[in-house]
Order: C-alpha cells, then sequence, then structure tokens
C-alpha cells in the first residue's frame, strides 16, 4: 500500500475497505463508532439485544470474529437464516459505520 493510497483510506475510512491484513488493527472514527451504534439501537437490538448484551436466540456480537469483515458485511447485506438482509436498507457505509461499532465494542 502506498502512502497515497493509505491517507485516502484514512480519510475515506467509512468507504474504503481495509485490506485482511490490516483488519484486526483497525482504528474508526469515533463518530463513526457513534453512527455505527445509533443504527444498531434503532435496527439490530431489537434481535441482539440493547448495547449487543443480551442477543437471545440470536448471534452475539461480542464475539464476532474482527478477522472475519467480509463474513459481517456479507450477512448483513445479505441476510442469514432468520436475520433479514439489510442490504437494500443501508448504504455501504453505515454498514461500515454498524462494523465499527461492533468490532470497537460497548463502552462500559
Ligand atoms: C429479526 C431479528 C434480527 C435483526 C433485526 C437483526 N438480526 Fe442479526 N441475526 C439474527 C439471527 C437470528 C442471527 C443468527 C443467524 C444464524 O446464524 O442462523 C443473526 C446473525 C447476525 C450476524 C452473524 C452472521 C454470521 O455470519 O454468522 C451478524 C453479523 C448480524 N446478525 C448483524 C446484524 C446487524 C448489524 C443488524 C442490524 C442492521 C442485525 N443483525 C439485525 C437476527 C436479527
Amino acid at each position: 500500500m502506498t502512502r497515497a493510497t493509505f491517507a485516502a483510506g484514512a480519510l475515506l475510512l467509512a468507504m474504503v475497505r481495509a485490506p485482511a491484513s490490516a483488519v484486526a488493527e483497525e482504528q474508526f472514527a469515533p463518530e463513526q463508532i457513534k453512527r455505527g451504534a445509533s443504527i444498531f439501537s434503532q435496527n439490530c437490538a431489537p434481535c441482539h439485544g440493547p448495547h449487543m448484551a443480551d442477543p437471545q436466540g440470536a448471534f452475539d456480537l461480542r464475539t464476532f470474529p474482527p478477522e472475519q469483515k467480509s463474513r459481517f458485511l456479507n450477512s448483513v447485506t445479505r441476510g442469514k437464516n432468520q436475520m433479514p438482509p439489510w442490504g437494500d436498507l443501508f448504504q455501504a457505509d453505515e454498514i461500515e459505520a454498524l462494523w465499527s461499532y461492533v468490532m470497537a465494542g460497548e463502552k462500559k
């Protein structure tokens, strides 16, 4: 990755998909995490639990593997079994915001 692409990536954090090797060290802007938290509380919390706690029968997102971002994007966009697809509702940058929230975790 060149310096130029890195700078562009940092600027367009919400839209640029980090290469797999960088995923574990992904850094998220606080505004992006906040945005994800807000989308989550309105759309995902009914099944995955408020603040990701108490997900009942749905997947416990606090345990989602950080190295499987493409699985996250895929499942959220297309749905999985009992979970409806979200790809028509959210833009890619909104799903990125959700990812940042899930990865950053809920502040205690
Ligand atoms: C109607 C209930 C419901 C809602 C709303 C919902 N989910 Fe889910 N979700 C589920 C269920 C049930 C599963 C488990 C699917 C399975 O593995 O069979 C799941 C699984 C997942 C998984 C794991 C998929 C995998 O690859 O194993 C992710 C990530 C996820 N949900 C994210 C989200 C996000 C983000 C939202 C909000 C945009 C959301 N969910 C809203 C019910 C829901």
